[in-house]
């Protein structure tokens, strides 16, 4: 008689007939690839939804899909890109980079909004054209524009047709994808896709493991966070309701750092250190500060006097900062911030006198 194997008796039976059940799997996943229907493929390869995004998914043999490629290899969507300010450069760059193709940059009329465009199209091998003047023929058109002008852009586009089946996307961190819903009634699909970095002229930076807070319409999203992916970023979803709390949140992660650094450049003016200097000397120890916040977090990577309970210091810096008084309201709701926020000795004290000071 055969014994009845457990497989907690047998692991390496376990572990065989898993490895049987994943290639079965695996060779499924082959088949519905091979198929002559176009399909929409999810991250695990698994067909969904197909009529909705044809063109922007499209799979199978039509699509360049061979049935070895796994679901990342799906054809990348061509891509357009509106606005090449410091976003649309450091996207476009990116994307090119990645392997998407850009087939146009769209700008404004205007003499130096059109050589911006020309002098990015040459850099990704685009065409450089004006937004409107000729139907979108991308897979997907992404606005990199001001916020401001989002909504604009969506209704004058709107006025002409060819919008379904193409996913139309913007990347303000506040806005949500209904700025675009004149093109949603069009039958574009929208998001909004929003990387949390920053983008200055003249630099592209990394976007590997950056985080895109995206929210809209399910074709669109799903477009942006295979984008995303593939830009070595980490998508994310995000609620309309909780975009402009999000974005707030970002302002702290860099202009408003920006606005610290240069207040503090202000403060070493009054100690009779130039500008340029102070920049220079500041940067060991703000390097040192965000290592300890990275590695400790705040409470444990706090120093100075708040933190030892030095009121007197605190005291005379208020005093000292008195030829500066936009760095002295600063210095009091950062010193309110890390009572409230941070471990102090003796909250009562340095509260009162950061009280004082921020009704002045
Ligand atoms: N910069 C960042 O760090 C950052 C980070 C995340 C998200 N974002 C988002 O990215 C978007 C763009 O920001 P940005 O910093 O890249 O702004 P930007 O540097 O000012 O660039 C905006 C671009 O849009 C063009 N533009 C303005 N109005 C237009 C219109 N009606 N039609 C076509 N093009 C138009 C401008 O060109 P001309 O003025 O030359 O015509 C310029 O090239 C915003 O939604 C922002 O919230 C920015």
């Amino acid at each position: 008689m055969h014994r009845r194997w457990e497989y907690g008796d047998r692991p390496d039976v376990f572990y065989k007939l898993r490895q049987v059940a994943l290639s079965q799997r695996q060779r499924r996943e082959h088949l519905i690839c091979a198929s002559s229907q176009p399909k929409i493929l999810n991250r695990r390869g698994r067909g969904e939804r197909p009529q909705s995004a044809q063109r922007v998914f499209a799979c199978g043999q039509q699509a360049g899909m061979l049935p070895t490629m796994s679901a990342t290899q799906v054809r990348r969507p061509i891509i357009t890109i509106a606005g090449p300010g410091s976003l649309g450069n450091a996207l476009a760059i990116s994307l090119h980079a990645a392997g998407y193709r850009i087939s146009e940059i769209l700008s404004r009329p205007g003499k130096a909004s059109r050589l911006r465009a020309r002098a990015l199209a040459r850099k990704v091998g685009a065409r450089a054209a004006l937004i409107g003047k000729e139907p979108c023929n991308a897979d997907v058109l992404w606005l990199c524009v001001p916020d401001r002008e989002i909504r604009n852009c969506a209704e004058f586009l709107a006025r002409s047709g060819g919008w379904s089946k193409r996913a139309v996307l913007h990347s303000s961190g506040a806005l949500t994808s209904d700025e675009l819903a004149a093109l949603r009634s069009r039958g574009a699909s929208v998001a909004s896709v929003h990387p949390l970095m920053t983008f200055v002229p003249g630099e592209i930076p990394s976007l590997a493991g950056v985080p895109f807070a995206i929210e809209g319409d399910w074709t669109a999203t799903r477009v942006a966070r295979r984008i995303a992916r593939h830009l070595g970023g980490e998508p994310f979803q995000i609620s309309k309701a909780d975009k402009t709390a999000y974005h707030a949140w970002g302002a702290f992660t860099s202009p408003l750092l920006t606005a610290l650094l240069v207040t503090a450049e202000q403060v070493a003016a009054a100690a009779r250190i130039p500008r340029r200097r102070a920049r220079k000397m500041m940067l060991p120890i703000l390097r040192q500060t965000l290592a300890n916040y990275a590695s400790f977090g705040g409470p444990n990577g706090f120093s100075g006097p708040i933190v030892r309970g030095d009121i007197d210091t605190v005291k005379r810096h208020l005093r000292a900062l008195e030829s500066t008084p936009v760095a002295r309201k600063v210095y009091a709701a950062l010193a309110q911030a890390a009572i409230e926020y941070l471990p102090t000795k003796n909250k009562t004290g340095p509260r009162h006198v950061i009280e004082r000071a921020l009704r002045r």
